[in-house]
């Protein structure tokens, strides 16, 4: 049986790569925040489950910006594989805060690098980088060899963890690989994030709990993908013969207006009566042209996305209108 660790278990990401190693017959182990007491919502369904939790599934509280708090957990689960999915991620969020984001996402990386390689038998290693690194590219559609220029401190704090994989990787012989991945949403995405944001007023709407959608730059264009495609990616870059950094994207464009339509349209709503733009959610800088070519992962990987930008809108407004027609029943 493979042992995983993962980091950020109780988000998007890693909730979904928790069922996914699961099923996989995988021992997985996962970090969480004191604060949040492990009580995320997306791992519900796994704590609930009485074959897995604590049987194949182990929880434990730790701190990225805490490197002995993390080593301890690590260093009891002796992991096959590391996965590296904690971050302040919210690219807004890192404009307020940046030397927290520069200290969670940048430096936190490294410090998991480094724990990884006093291991006495080093693991491989995944880090969740992203397509921010890129900023505004000159180049389009960007690729692995595409070069590092963030405009945000986000990505700016993921280029750091970037290279200092790629640095692990060739002065310290580490398995470790950068997943450079473009957006990736689903029901379980935060709820300040775009695609959810929209999503759960479309629904709030619809129900007449909610009566306007005030959003930033709607013309803003980004590369969405669906989050279970992207973590079944992250799986398949530890199994690859040897370590290699892979593009995960759908390589297709779509402006946060056709999110805006399209989230309208399926609960026959007229979008125009219910959106307006604020400076507020404005960005002081926001990438442009932020688009992927995935061939390489298709190459290597036999890698490609499956679930539709449509399909995931879709699914998304029927998971907020199920939660809120639950919340009416209960
Ligand atoms: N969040 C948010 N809220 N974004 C808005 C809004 C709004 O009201 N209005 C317009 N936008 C625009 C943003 O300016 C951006 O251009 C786009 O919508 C997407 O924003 P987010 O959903 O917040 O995602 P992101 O692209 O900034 O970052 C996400 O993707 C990266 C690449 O995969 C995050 O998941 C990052 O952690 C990730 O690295």
């Amino acid at each position: 049986m493979k042992r995983a660790f993962i980091t950020g278990i109780e988000g998007q990401d890693g909730s979904y790569l928790a069922e996914l190693l699961l099923s996989k017959n995988y021992e997985v182990h996962g970090i969480y925040r004191q604060s949040t007491n492990g009580g995320s919502p997306n791992l519900k369904p796994l704590k609930a489950n009485a074959t897995v939790f604590e049987k194949t599934l182990f929880l434990h509280p730790a701190d990225l910006d805490d490197a002995k708090s993390i080593r301890v957990p690590l260093e009891k689960s002796a992991p096959d594989e590391i996965y590296h999915l904690a971050s302040q991620s919210h690219v807004g969020a890192s404009f307020e805060k940046v030397e927290e984001t520069c200290r969670i996402t940048g430096l936190g990386a490294l410090r998991l690098l480094e724990l990884t390689r006093k291991l006495p038998k080093a693991p491989r290693f995944f880090h969740a980088s992203s397509s921010e690194i890129f900023g505004s590219p000159e180049q389009s559609p960007q690729t692995e060899i595409t070069p590092v220029n963030p405009i945000t401190p986000y990505g700016s704090a993921k280029a750091l963890g970037t290279q200092m994989t790629r640095i692990y990787r060739k002065n310290f012989g580490l398995f470790a690989v950068n997943g450079i991945l473009f957006n990736h949403e689903s029901p379980r995405r935060g709820e300040n994030f775009v695609t959810r944001k929209i999503c759960r007023a479309v629904a709030a709407i619809k129900s007449g709990r909610q009566s306007e959608l005030v959003l930033g730059d709607t013309s803003a264009q980004r590369d969405w993908g669906h989050a279970r495609d992207y973590v079944r990616g992250m799986w398949l870059a530890l199994q690859h013969d040897t370590p290699e950094d892979f593009v995960f994207a759908t390589g297709k464009l779509h402006r946060v207006q056709d999110i805006v339509e399209l989230a309208f349209k399926t609960v026959d709503l007229d979008w125009q009566k219910f959106v307006r733009q604020e400076k507020q959610f404005f960005r002081p800088a926001d990438p442009r042209q932020v688009v992927g070519n995935a061939v390489k992962a298709k190459q290597l990987l036999s890698w490609e996305p499956e679930i539709s930008f449509e399909q995931t809108i879709a699914e998304m407004v029927q998971s907020e209108l199920n939660a809120l027609a639950g919340r009416v029943a209960n």
